[in-house]
């Protein structure tokens, strides 16, 4: 039997109060169905349906890389009408798994699980129990503890809605079956909708038998309504990824001040991690990489033994091996610097290669630059890179020595081995193994009085 996915979203989220759809708020940087949706990747199998609905053209141009069939619900009438929405795609011969969009931090090894329960005469039910179990449907079994049907909360007895299992959502069924017990739903109940649910109790006339699973804990199945959900299921999400990472051997000085926002896609040995750090995007972190106190790095790649300091920011970047960054540094993207650079505090490089060995240390900008190896750039060094049309190219050849507070109005070399004089405005090449500067002569006026104030 293959598998194929029913992703249900299209839930309205009238509780988020917001202009944007549910299933598109976020946990860890991904919108929530894409969560589902790699969920359901990992499992494989055939196709993977998402029945969408509430704000159905944001959710297709946000999400329209996913590899899904989309179908819309125009109309809100429960679970069961959801998936008759997509009835004519079900093949007879498959499993059919059923995952909710709003549900994000279910793990592969439950479902896996479940699915096994679908055979030729039974199907999978994914069940937890809870302390307080309200606003749920409630799992009734008969005297031998079979599951004969599951009641929504709205229609149930006193006697009933003392039940603690409960219903996740979550099931998996075979195709042709599930096909024919949704011809037969009804909405003749509370709600006046299609439960989903009813196809327990036709499953178990047919002599079906309902095997239960539980998942390992309780965040697996936990649902968003409003952003109080979407913010406690972020924290569950980062608390798993950071005790992944501890597993993995990374030091993290708290765990609960640590926020991954994409992927971390190669990971050294040793890496230290203090607190507040958010790493976003695609990650890459050498062996004994130690990243200080309240850092962003988004997208980027860093080498070796590389420290990067309290309070910078590094998007988009290559950091060779052995470089130390910040504090209070910006790499901004398309930087690349190679091996044991160093790059100081208040210091903004921008698209710009640096050498092995090179030092920007302070109050410098350095944009559209091509360093060489063994540069020292001085202190309130910038390169004039806009001319307020283009960008131009500032070119600082090996070995140079950059004075402080040096302006460098590009498109302009600096030869190799060159030094320029503190305060220079280049505006022309400087020499290769040559001194260069530009500066007002020094003069000191003998006999000079400062102005005073005139009285009236
Ligand atoms: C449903 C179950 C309930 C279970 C609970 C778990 C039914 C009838 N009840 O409750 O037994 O305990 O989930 O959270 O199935 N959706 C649609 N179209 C619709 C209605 C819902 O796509 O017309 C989607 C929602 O986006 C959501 C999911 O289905 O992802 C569940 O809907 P929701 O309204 O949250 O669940 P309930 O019906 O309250
Ligand atoms: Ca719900």
């Amino acid at each position: 039997m293959q598998l194929q996915t029913i992703i249900l979203a299209a839930g309205q989220g009238t509780r988020m109060r917001s202009a944007t759809p549910k299933v598109l708020h976020k946990i860890g940087g991904t919108p929530l169905l894409e969560h589902v949706y790699r969920l359901a990747r990992q499992l494989g199998g055939q196709e993977i349906n998402v029945v969408y609905g509430h704000g159905g053209e944001q959710v297709l141009s946000a999400l329209s890389d996913l590899q899904v069939r989309w179908t819309e619900q125009t109309e809100r009438l429960g679970t069961g009408h959801a998936v008759m929405q997509v009835a004519d795609r079900i093949s007879d011969a498959n499993k059919v798994l059923i995952l909710y969009g709003d549900v994000p931090l279910l793990r592969l090894k439950t479902v896996q699980k479940l699915i096994q329960h679908v055979g030729p005469q039974s199907l999978g039910l994914l069940t937890i129990r809870l302390d307080n179990p309200s606003g749920y449907g409630r799992i009734v079994r008969d005297s031998q503890g079979k599951v004969v049907r599951i009641v929504e909360e709205k229609d149930a007895s006193n006697e009933q809605r003392a039940i603690g299992e409960v219903n996740t959502g979550i099931l998996a069924v075979p195709g042709a079956k599930l096909k024919e017990w949704l011809g037969r739903l009804n909405n003749d109940n509370a709600q006046g909708e299609y439960y989903l649910t009813d196809i327990i109790a036709l499953a178990v006339e047919d002599g079906f038998y309902v095997d239960t699973t539980q998942p390992d804990e309780e965040s697996e199945v936990l649902g968003i309504n409003n952003r109080a959900q979407l913010a406690q299921l972020e924290r569950l999400y980062q608390l798993r990824h950071a005790e992944d990472l501890m597993d993995k051997g990374v030091t993290l000085r708290d765990p609960a001040r640590f926020d991954l926002r994409g992927d971390i896609e190669a990971l050294g040995q040793d890496v230290e991690i203090d607190v507040n750090v958010v790493l976003q995007g695609r990650i890459r972190l050498g062996n004994r990489v130690k990243i200080g106190p309240n850092v962003l790095i988004s997208d980027s790649e860093i080498g070796d033994g590389v420290e990067i300091l309290a309070n910078s920011v590094i998007e988009n970047a290559q950091i060779g091996a052995g470089g130390r960054i910040g504090p209070f540094a910006r790499i901004r993207p398309e930087s690349v610097l190679a091996e044991d650079v160093h790059i100081g505090n208040f210091v903004e490089i921008k698209k710009t290669t640096v050498g092995q060995g090179s030092k920007i240390n302070h109050l410098s900008y350095v944009g559209d630059a091509r360093v060489g190896a063994g540069v020292n750039i001085g202190a309130g060094t910038i390169t004039c890179n806009y001319d307020g049309a283009n960008k131009h190219l500032t070119v600082i050849e090996d070995g140079a020595f950059i004075g402080s507070d040096t302006q460098l109005v590009a498109p302009v070399t600096v030869g190799r081995n060159a030094t320029l004089g503190a305060g220079t405005t280049l505006t022309k090449d400087a020499p290769a193994d040559t001194l260069t500067l530009s500066r007002a002569k020094q003069a000191s006026i003998s006999g000079w009085q400062r102005p005073v104030k005139k009285r009236t």
